[in-house]
């Protein structure tokens, strides 16, 4: 992890993280936790057989309530990108805390915008335009809204095994067997053929490339909304799709009228290494990307950059209560 920041020149200040660690563990036992979701859904999924109790992070480890040390390896899910208990963005907390806890949106605050300028900047491809959210769900569910408001097309396209979220339009783009239910079909779905560089596929890039725009010719009148790919598959099991295969696609989709958009709630923020965004590495130029996740290290903010023409043709008020509050936006500057 130090490599991959000391190359993109983020401060490191190791020095400054505790040394004392794990805190002493005072909090309710594992069998106590369990007793006290009674009234809490079991649609919660835990991975793992034996209880697994997370209470303390630190830099890339953590501690359970017994004190034993695990190294995550994935960040939480692909969020905790400069690890557990940052100095930096500890300072953050502490300082925002004593301030604005919470402020509507509605509301004006200077973190906002010195953000938004600044992620236009790292995203470039005219990308200029930023709506945020509080996750990747709600941002891919606006992301759809947007497509259909620009293209007035209801089809949208994504690959199958893919997954996008699970609240409004961006239930319905998730494809994934695991997390689809007989309820999430808002808009009208085509599944695209998706390459698996670690199993045998029965099928070449061009082949796929060909049914795919089979599929668009029977399956929607000439017109679609929108194209979702996720550069590295994630929750489908982190396969990275060949850049051959989607700049394919990325032409099928102009072709049709649609814009393509570039779901980077996991990939984003460095996860793909030197070219620092999937879309970069797949050399495509999107017209949408999502983000979240590593966006603020983890803590609920998320966003859409687009181009302005694009925003516009969303024309009413548009908001969410919790989105990039004062402390959201400094951790992610
Ligand atoms: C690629 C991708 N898009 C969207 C989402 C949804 O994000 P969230 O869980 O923040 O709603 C996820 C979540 O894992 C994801 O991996």
């Amino acid at each position: 992890m130090h490599s991959i920041l000391q190359r993109h020149k983020v401060p490191i200040m190791a020095r400054s993280f505790s040394s004392i660690r794990p805190r002493p563990y005072s909090g309710k036992t594992y069998d106590q936790i369990k007793t006290l979701r009674n009234h809490v859904f079991p649609l919660y999924t835990h991975y793992y057989k034996e209880p697994f109790y997370p209470v303390e992070g630190e830099k890339e480890f953590i501690y359970d309530s017994q004190g034993k040390k695990y190294i995550d390896l994935i960040g939480g899910i692909s969020c905790v990108n400069v690890g557990y208990s940052h100095p930096r963005l500890t300072r953050i907390y502490e300082e925002e805390a004593g301030r604005l806890m919470n402020i509507s949106s509605h509301y004006i605050h200077q973190y906002q915008g010195n953000y938004a300028e600044k992620l236009c900047a790292e995203l470039g491809n005219g990308l200029d335009t930023t709506f945020f959210f509080s996750s990747g769900s709600e941002a891919n569910d606006f992301a759809v809204l947007l497509a259909k408001a620009y293209t007035k097309s209801n089809t949208v396209l994504a690959l199958r095994n893919g997954y996008h979220g699970t609240a409004g339009h961006s239930y319905s783009l998730t494809n994934l067997l695991t997390w689809n239910s007989q309820l999430n079909r808002s808009v009208q779905l085509e599944r695209l053929a998706w390459p698996n560089l670690y199993r045998s596929s029965h099928s070449t890039h061009e082949a796929m490339l060909k049914d795919a725009e089979e599929q668009l010719d029977s399956g929607s009148n000439g017109k679609v909304a929108g194209l979702w790919i996720e550069p590295i598959m994630g929750a489908g099991g982190i396969v990275p799709l060949p850049p051959h295969y989607i700049q394919g696609l990325h032409a099928l989709v102009k072709r049709h009228g649609g814009l393509y958009i570039s779901d980077e709630v996991q990939s984003g923020f460095c996860r793909v290494g030197r070219e620092r965004w999937g879309f970069k590495w797949q050399q495509v130029k999107p017209d949408i990307v999502v983000m979240a996740k590593a966006i603020a290290n983890g803590q609920p903010l998320s966003a859409v950059v687009t181009r302005k023409e694009i925003a516009d043709s969303l024309d009413h008020p548009y908001f969410t209560t919790y989105a990039a509050g004062p402390l959201e936006c400094r951790l992610a500057g």
